[in-house]
């Protein structure tokens, strides 16, 4: 669906879709949400989410269902074993992707842990265009290492490249000259999370499976965000854009191996699954599902929430619907844009982002810009973003940080959930902090996980300057805000 074009005045995101269902927010007073940001370590992870007034730290399991979700998780099939949901499900991803091999999984996470624990030997390397947290965590763990060959202008922040999730094909032709017998797979991530929602084209991915086929090398994709991915590659790629939604994602997924997604974000639901095209591999990795998650016709998934998937992948191949997400996104970062702030453009998926490097260029990387600044945007109005820099980052061996190529603080928009009044709200609050930056500082742990500490980890403040920033904020708000 093009964009609604109004008669006199600048165009403006529209929702597609009308309330039948709300959820009531509320804004604690800023003193109220300085108390609870200290309880909650300085980390928006650990929030309450009554304690929130718009709650943008993800798009997973967070979007809002349809009239026609809701409806189907009403005859959902609970049995053990050989559900008819499962069936269902197996045979609408085969509608769509080609693919009926289905190893269905509680979540993304646990899809990687099947492929890792498949896959990884110690020593082996996974070459990708880029790593997210969870996925790397699990090949860490089994002793593998990832190679990340996104192209280099995809790291940097401010660019007018469509598809600054492509891989470096001359990097990954040489990468396979060298190292191909050690490669466990090759993963492309469509789009990329942690660079900021960022797309991978089409012709991209073409290239590179086709090098990962020459080189022996399974091809692997993770279509947790593919959602927004099919949309850009329409509207941003010349040579695609007659294709329908339904036929790009044929297109995309005949080129891979194997696909896994988070159905927590593709498909709106909660849950997940493996593609697997070859028949024998199939089976093989079969095993790992009722050890580690559930009988194999329901993967440790609610059938509820299987149900509401089969329609949520439906209505992701419908222009109207997936069109929403990425046009409030760039409403948001071309108002931010223009007014100063520092934002990743072009505006991708699953959210804006912040460039927290340079709108808190006074804080070292070691004290944790994007943390702070996620920090500071909840006390600046309540709104819960999630880091993604150096704090998502784990430590190198002897220790020492490991500096995020980006860093960031992402606001995610959860799909259909916020209106256009809130993302206003939200623009106004960005630009104050930003106007207010000086008075940010950084954060340092006071307990810090091993593994994946963003989650959990306990900081607190290098200073007073939650209490200025708030001080700050009650000059111009007033108490009650
Ligand atoms: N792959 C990508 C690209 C993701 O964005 C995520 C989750 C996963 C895999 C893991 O899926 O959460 O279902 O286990 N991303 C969430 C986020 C957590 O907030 O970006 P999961």
């Amino acid at each position: 669906m093009p964009e609604i074009r109004f008669y006199n005045r600048k165009p403006v995101p529209m929702e597609m879709h009308k309330v039948k269902i709300v959820q009531k927010l509320t804004l604690l007073p800023a003193q109220q949400r300085l108390e609870k940001m200290q309880e909650a370590g300085f980390n928006t992870f650990m929030l309450h989410n009554g304690d929130i007034f718009l709650d943008m730290l993800t798009d997973s399991g967070v979007n809002a269902m349809s009239d026609n979700m809701q409806a189907a998780m009403l005859r959902a099939d609970d049995a053990y074993a050989g559900s008819e949901t499962f069936y269902r499900m197996r045979d609408k991803l085969e509608e769509l992707t080609g693919i009926g091999n289905l190893l269905p999984a509680h979540q993304g996470r646990a899809c990687e842990n099947i492929l890792a624990q498949y896959f990884v030997k110690p020593g082996n390397v996974v070459v990708m265009n880029y790593h997210f947290t969870t996925a790397k965590a699990h090949i860490t763990r089994l002793g593998g290492r990832v190679e990340e060959l996104v192209k280099e202008e995809g790291l940097i922040p401010k660019s007018t490249l469509p598809f600054k999730g492509d891989i470096d094909l001359e990097k990954l032709k040489a990468f396979f000259a060298q190292e191909k017998d050690n490669t466990a797979f090759m993963r492309i991530e469509a789009g990329t999370n942690l660079i900021g929602g960022q797309p991978i084209s089409f012709a991209n991915m073409k290239e590179a499976t086709d090098l990962a086929r020459k080189a022996g090398v399974i091809s692997v994709l993770d279509a947790s965000l593919l959602q927004d991915n099919l949309y850009f590659i329409k509207t941003r790629e010349e040579s695609m854009k007659d294709f329908s939604i339904r036929e790009i994602m044929r297109k995309v997924s005949d080129l891979f191996d194997i696909i896994y997604f988070s159905g927590r974000k593709f498909g709106f639901a909660r849950g997940g699954g493996i593609l697997v095209r070859d028949e024998a591999l199939f089976h093989n990795m079969e095993d790992l599902v009722p050890m580690f998650e559930g009988f194999l016709t329901y993967g440790g998934m609610s059938v509820k929430e299987m149900e509401a998937m089969i329609i949520g992948f439906d209505e992701t191949m419908d222009m109207d619907i997936i069109s929403q997400g990425p046009q409030f996104i760039r409403h948001c970062v071309d108002e931010l844009d223009a007014m100063g702030v520092p934002v990743i453009t072009p505006a991708g998926g699953l959210g804006a982002h912040l460039n927290a490097r340079e709108i808190l260029s006074h804080i070292p990387a070691e004290q944790y810009p994007a943390g702070a600044l996620a920090a500071a945007m909840y006390l600046a109005g309540g709104i819960r973003g999630m880091e993604r820099g150096t704090l998502s980052e784990e430590r190198n061996p002897d220790g020492s940080e490991r500096i995020a190529s980006v860093e960031m603080l992402r606001l995610a928009f959860p799909r259909r959930v916020f209106t256009l009044s809130q993302t206003e709200y939200v623009i106004d609050r960005v630009k104050w902090l930003f106007d207010h930056r000086d008075l940010v500082g950084g954060l340092r742990f006071v307990h810090e996980p091993k593994t994946l500490r963003f989650f959990t980890g306990v900081l607190e403040p290098v200073g007073d300057w939650p209490q200025k920033l708030i001080q700050a904020y009650i000059a111009d708000f007033g108490e009650d805000q």
